[in-house]
C-alpha cells in the first residue's frame, strides 16, 4: 500500500549563509549595563592560569562567536575563553565577579533566540574544552558527561553500548549538552522520552561568585529538600555555568519505522494524533507535522543551492505528519504500525504516505523534516517564534499571520520584492509546540510591527506560552508578560539576583 521513501539529502546548506546583521546594540534599544570594561590586568590574570591558545582576543576568532547561528545577533566581545576545567571556569567567574565584568556562556551557539552571543562586550566563555565523557552505568543507563561535550557525540558513543541519548534535535552535530540542559531543548522524541526536567538527574555547576555547585548525582529518587538542580535546567546562562551533567538513558530501540503521511486538513492532523496515541502506544517515539509551505521553501532551498531532491510524497498535501514507531521486536511493531496505517486511511484521514524500507530511507524522511530549519534562513532572515498552544487552534496562529501579512501587501505569491517569502508552520504536534517561521528578503521594522505584539496576544488570548522550547534569550526578554505573570516574574528576577547579585550571567536576556 505504501510507495517507498526515495533518498533524499536536505543537509549541508548552512555553509553558504551570507547575511550580514548589524550589532545587536545597534538595531534594538538597548542600553549597556553599569559593568567594568576589560582591561590589560583582567588579561594578565586569565594569562596566569590558562593555555595561550584558550584565551582569544583576535577579530577572526571573536567574529564566530559574537554572531549567532541565524546571524540576527552580533555583539562585540574583545575575549574569548576557553577553559579546559572546572576550576579554570570557576577561577574566570570569579575573577569576573569580583571585578563586576559581564560574560556570556556559549555552548555549540545553535541558539535561536540571541541567547548565546553577546549584546555588547560581554566576555564569551565556551565550554569546548570541557568535552570528557566521565562516566556511564550500562545497567542503569546513567551517564555523567562534561557540559562541552557535543550532542551527537554521545548519542553515538552510547549507541556503541545498547543505549541512546533521550533528546535528538537538529542541530545535534554542533549543540553542547550544557547548552541543551541550559535552554531545556526539547526536540525531536520529547513525546516519548520526556522532558530535561525529567532525564537530568544531576548538574555541576559554577556559580557567579566562582563556587561549585556539587549536584551530580546519578540517583532517580531523591527527596532531601528542594530538586537545586532544576533551577539551572533552562536558566539559559543567568545563574552559573554548567559544567557537568548526569542524565538518564534509555535503551535503544531494536526496531525503528518512519512513515510519512500526507492529510488534506489540519482537523485529520489532531484526529490521526489521537489515533495514533492509542493503536501505537507505548512505541510511539515521534509524531511531527509540518505544512505545505514549509515543504516548499525545503525544496526551493535545495534548488537554490543546484540540489534537488525528490518530494517524500506525490503531491503536496497541505500537511503531512512524520510518525516514528521505537520498539523492541519488529513483527509486533510493524503490525501495530500497518493496522494504525490502514484505520486511518479507512476513516479517510490519511490519503498518501510512505513508509522507510531501511535506514538510510529513514534518515532521507528525518532531513526533510530536520531541513527546515536551514531552508527557512537562507531568503535573507528568518522571523521564529517558538510557541506552545492547545492543538486545535495551533495552525489557526499561522493562518491569521500570514492573511495579516498578504492584507497588508508584505507578501505575495506572485511578487519576489515584498519583504516575506514565505509563512511557515511545523513542529513537535506530540508535544504540543508549533514553529510559526516568517522567512523574509529582509529583516524590517514593517514586518516587525505586523508580527508583534500580535503573535504573543493570540499566544496569551489562548493561554499559550511564547517559548516552547527555544526559550526567552534576548529575543523574548519583552514578551515574557504574555506568558507569566507579574508574581511568577518577580520570583524569576529574585531568584537570578541571589545567585548573582551584580549580575553579570549573561544580562540583556532571560529576565529584565
Ligand atoms: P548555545 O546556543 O551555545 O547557548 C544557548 C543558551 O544556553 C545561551 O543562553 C547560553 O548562554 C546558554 N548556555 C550554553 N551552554 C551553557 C552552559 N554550559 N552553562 C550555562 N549556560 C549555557 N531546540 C529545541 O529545543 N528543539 C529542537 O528541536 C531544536 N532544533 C534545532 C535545530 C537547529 C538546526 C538549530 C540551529 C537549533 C535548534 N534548537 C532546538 C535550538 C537550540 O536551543 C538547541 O540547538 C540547543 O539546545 C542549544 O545548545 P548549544 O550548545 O548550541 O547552546
Ligand atoms: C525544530 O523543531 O526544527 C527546531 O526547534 C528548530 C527550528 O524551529 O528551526
Ligand atoms: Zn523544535
Amino acid at each position: 500500500m505504501f510507495r517507498l521513501a526515495q533518498r533524499i539529502k536536505v543537509s549541508g546548506l548552512a555553509s553558504s549563509r551570507s547575511v550580514r546583521s548589524l550589532f545587536t546594540a545597534d538595531k534594538y534599544p538597548v542600553k549597556r549595563g553599569n559593568y567594568s570594561e576589560l582591561n590589560a590586568e583582567d588579561i594578565k590574570y586569565f594569562e596566569s592560569f590558562l593555555n595561550s591558545k584558550d584565551l582569544l582576543t583576535d577579530k577572526k576568532d571573536l567574529d564566530a562567536v559574537n554572531v549567532d547561528w541565524m546571524q540576527k545577533y552580533r555583539g562585540q566581545s574583545k575575549l574569548l575563553l576557553k577553559p579546559r576545567s572546572v576550576s579554570e571556569v570557576s577561577k574566570i567567574l570569579k575573577h569576573c565577579h569580583d571585578r563586576k565584568l559581564a560574560v556570556v556562556p556559549q555552548g555549540g551557539n545553535t541558539g535561536l533566540v540571541g541567547g548565546s552571543v553577546p549584546v555588547f562586550d560581554e566576555i564569551v566563555i565556551s565550554l569546548a574544552n570541557l568535552n570528557k565523557i566521565r562516566k556511564f552505568d550500562d545497567v542503569s543507563g546513567t551517564l555523567t558527561v562534561d557540559a562541552g561535550v557535543i550532542l551527537q557525540t554521545a548519542d553515538e558513543w552510547l549507541r556503541e553500548r545498547g543505549y541512546i541519548f533521550p533528546l535528538d534535535l537538529g542541530a545535534k552535530g554542533s549543540c553542547q549538552i550544557g547548552g541543551n540542559v541550559a535552554t531545556n531543548a526539547g526536540g525531536l522524541r520529547l513525546l516519548r522520552y520526556g522532558s530535561l526536567h525529567g532525564t537530568v538527574l544531576g548538574i555541576e555547576a559554577v556559580l557567579p561568585n566562582g563556587d561549585i555547585f556539587n549536584g551530580l548525582s546519578t540517583l532517580r529518587k531523591d527527596n532531601t529538600g528542594l530538586d537545586l538542580k532544576q533551577l539551572f535546567i533552562g536558566s539559559e546562562g543567568s545563574i552559573g555555568i554548567i559544567t557537568g551533567v548526569s542524565v538518564l538513558c534509555p535503551p535503544k530501540s531494536n526496531s525503528v519505522n518512519v512513515a510519512w503521511l500526507g492529510l488534506d486538513s489540519y482537523e485529520a492532523v489532531q484526529k490521526t494524533f489521537k489515533l495514533a496515541k492509542n493503536a501505537l502506544g507505548e512505541i510511539l517515539s515521534s509524531f511531527e507535522c509540518v505544512d505545505r509551505a514549509s515543504m516548499e521553501v525545503v525544496d526551493a532551498a535545495l534548488k537554490k543551492h543546484d540540489m534537488e531532491a525528490q518530494q517524500p510524497l506525490e503531491s503536496m498535501h497541505p500537511y503531512q505528519i512524520l510518525i516514528e514507531t521505537s520498539g523492541s521486536n519488529s513483527e509486533h511493531d510493524e503490525q501495530k504500525l500497518n493496522a494504525f496505517l490502514e484505520n486511518s486511511m479507512e476513516n479517510e484521514l490519511v490519503v498518501d504516505g510512505v513508509v522507510a524500507q531501511d535506514e538510510g530511507q529513514i534518515q532521507a524522511l528525518w532531513q526533510w523534516r530536520e531541513g527546515i530549519s536551514e531552508s527557512s534562513g537562507k531568503w535573507g532572515g528568518v522571523y521564529k517564534y517558538d510557541v506552545s498552544l492547545p492543538l486545535p487552534v495551533m495552525w489557526d496562529l499561522v493562518k491569521a499571520v500570514e492573511n495579516r501579512l498578504i492584507e497588508r501587501n508584505l507578501q505575495s505569491k506572485t511578487d519576489s520584492t515584498k519583504p516575506v517569502y514565505a509563512t511557515i508552520g511545523y513542529g513537535h504536534i506530540g508535544d504540543g509546540n508549533l514553529h510559526l517561521n516568517v522567512c523574509v528578503r529582509e529583516y524590517t521594522k514593517e514586518v516587525e510591527d505586523v508580527l508583534e505584539p500580535f503573535v504573543f496576544e493570540f499566544i496569551a488570548k489562548h493561554n499559550g506560552s511564547v517559548s516552547a522550547e527555544h526559550g526567552v534569550g534576548f529575543q523574548k526578554v519583552h514578551a515574557l508578560q504574555y506568558s507569566k505573570d507579574a508574581g511568577a516574574l518577580k520570583l524569576i528576577k529574585e531568584v537570578k539576583d541571589m545567585f548573582d547579585p551584580h549580575g553579570i550571567m549573561n544580562p540583556y536576556k532571560f529576565i529584565e
